[in-house]
């Protein structure tokens, strides 16, 4: 069993050192008042896909961008008067709101999974952020567990779910005690006029409504035209996919992976390195799409490690 990453107390001198490596691309865990968190950069596809990775997930879904204060909000989203009713009401706190990008939002596509919308939130507790401060940059963070385990509300729970930095997790665990909350953060999307709860948490839906009225709970009928199942919470490209594919055939756009497409147009990670081609798989979709690919064809991505995500979500875009 590899060693599991240092735990150090959350003060001043860990904060700084815990800032150090999230600005460098590297991984921490941190206390927040819901649970504990598996950050990195969430400008930095790379960081984020190492995210997936530690947490050993077989897909990817959106992460949370968390920010110290508000004034870091309007470079990332855009605000209408609900969100800033809600952010006056609740941040610092557990609650994520999903808002549109705002024109140059520097969060990276892996970070969102693709989508044109971004969910984020200030944490309750003084040194997340001040941690989150001190990095500068949003954290995305979701909860430092290995996929599948209970979500952690003490160090020592990610401690034992997620390997040390050696076997790809956090290189540093920051200790500030037992969570208060104990559940994730509420989760409700500001994308629409109707306002979905997408994740139950630690804020009811009833206190919300108290400041914007009503919401709908997502999936309900109500909310039906913008999300058909859970469709608009996963971005797929326009164009056909084909998987698997060893070459083009007339009329695809081919995207290669390592050797196999060295000389196509598009290249996931020519390197073969799964966390880079993690890492552009949304921006490269998003860049087919745009420059109005009709049919595209991937090569074979191993099902093994971060692989395993790319594939279920290659799987879903040539079902889409
Ligand atoms: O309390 C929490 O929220 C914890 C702590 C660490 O802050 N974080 C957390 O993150 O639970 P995560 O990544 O496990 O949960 C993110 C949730 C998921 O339900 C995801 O589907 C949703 O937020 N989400 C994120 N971005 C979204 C987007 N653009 N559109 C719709 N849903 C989004
Ligand atoms: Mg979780």
């Amino acid at each position: 069993m590899a060693i599991s990453a240092p735990v150090r107390a959350m003060d001043d001198a860990a904060i700084e050192d815990a800032a150090g490596i999230i600005r460098g691309g590297g991984l921490v865990a941190f206390a927040t008042e819901t649970v504990y968190g598996l950050g990195g950069d969430a400008t930095n596809g790379e960081a984020v896909a190492r995210i997936f990775a530690a947490k050993a997930r077989p897909s990817f879904n959106p992460l949370i961008s968390h920010i110290a204060d508000l004034a870091q909000l309007p470079a990332i989203a855009k605000m209408d008067a609900r969100a800033e009713k809600l952010s006056e009401t609740f941040w610092p706190g557990p609650l994520t709101m999903v808002l549109n990008k705002s024109a140059d939002c520097p969060i990276a596509d892996l970070t969102t999974a693709g989508l044109d919308s971004v969910a984020v939130r200030i944490p309750g507790r003084a040194r997340a952020r001040q941690f989150l401060a001190a990095c500068g940059v949003p954290v995305a963070a979701p909860s430092a567990n290995a996929s599948g385990a209970v979500s952690p509300t003490l160090a020592q729970h990610v401690a034992a779910s997620l390997p040390g930095p050696d076997g790809g997790g956090p290189q540093l665990i920051l200790d500030d005690g037992p969570c208060d909350v104990g559940l994730e953060s509420t989760v409700i999307d500001l994308t629409t006029d109707t306002v979905a709860l997408l994740r139950p948490g630690g804020i009811s839906k009833e206190d919300i409504e108290r400041i914007i009225g009503p919401v709908v709970i997502a999936g309900s009928d109500d909310h039906a035209p913008k999300s058909p199942g859970m469709l608009s919470r996963h971005y797929a490209p326009r164009a056909r996919l084909r998987m698997n594919a060893q070459t083009a055939e007339a009329g695809e756009t081919y995207v290669g992976f390592g050797q196999t497409g060295a000389d196509a147009a598009m290249n996931l990670s020519p390197a073969g390195d799964l966390t880079e081609a993690a890492a552009n798989l949304f921006q490269m979709l998003h860049a087919l799409d745009e420059g109005g690919a009709e049919a595209i064809a991937v090569a074979p991505i191993p099902d093994t490690g971060l692989g395993l995500a790319i594939n279920d979500r290659l799987r879903r875009a040539v079902r889409s």
